[in-house]
């Protein structure tokens, strides 16, 4: 009981990281950064990374752990598999933006880039997409899209 408490306050809190780091992101984005900027996005980039990594580490645990429900709640629940698809996507979405303030952090920090307009439009389809993940648990939770 205690173990899926902390789990799922772990999955929380992560989830707010994410939404923050790229909230972040986007108010500090503009048409040209300086890479000293682009450094300083990298970083945040960096917190929404393991940010990622532990709303799967708690998620995968309070799925497969044995600590809640069986596994198979999970497993076989259409919202739930959905929602891994869309964690998914907005994993492979934000390795574009992510590859790009790593290699133009790096040179001259006064120096100015330009940010093409598809690592603004990267993001606002990530935050998008991960406001919908949330509906989607608050259903599965209920055992709304159980196939059985
Ligand atoms: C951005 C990504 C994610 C978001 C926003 C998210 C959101 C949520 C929310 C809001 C809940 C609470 C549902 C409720 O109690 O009403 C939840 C629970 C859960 N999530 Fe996630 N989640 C994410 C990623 C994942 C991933 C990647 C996994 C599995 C690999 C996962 C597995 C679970 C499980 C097993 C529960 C427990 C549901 C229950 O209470 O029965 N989540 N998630």
């Amino acid at each position: 009981m205690a173990i899926e408490i902390l789990l799922r306050y772990l999955h929380f809190i992560s989830i707010f990281a994410i939404v923050s780091s790229l909230v972040a992101e986007l108010l500090l984005l503009k048409p040209s950064l300086k890479r000293k900027e682009i450094e300083r996005l990298a970083k945040i980039d960096g917190i929404y990374g393991f940010a990622v990594l532990v709303v799967l580490a708690a998620g995968m645990s309070l799925w497969l752990g044995g600590h809640g429900k069986p596994a198979e709640f999970y497993s076989e629940n259409a919202l739930f598999q959905i929602k891994l698809g869309l964690f998914l996507v907005i994993g492979l979405l934000s390795i574009y933006p992510t590859v790009f303030f790593f290699k133009k952090r790096k040179g001259d920090p006064t120096e100015l880039v330009e940010i093409p307009n598809s690592i603004f439009w990267t993001i606002r389809l990530e935050l998008l997409l991960a406001f919908i993940i949330p509906l989607l648990a608050g259903l599965m939770a209920k055992g709304i899209g159980y196939l059985d």
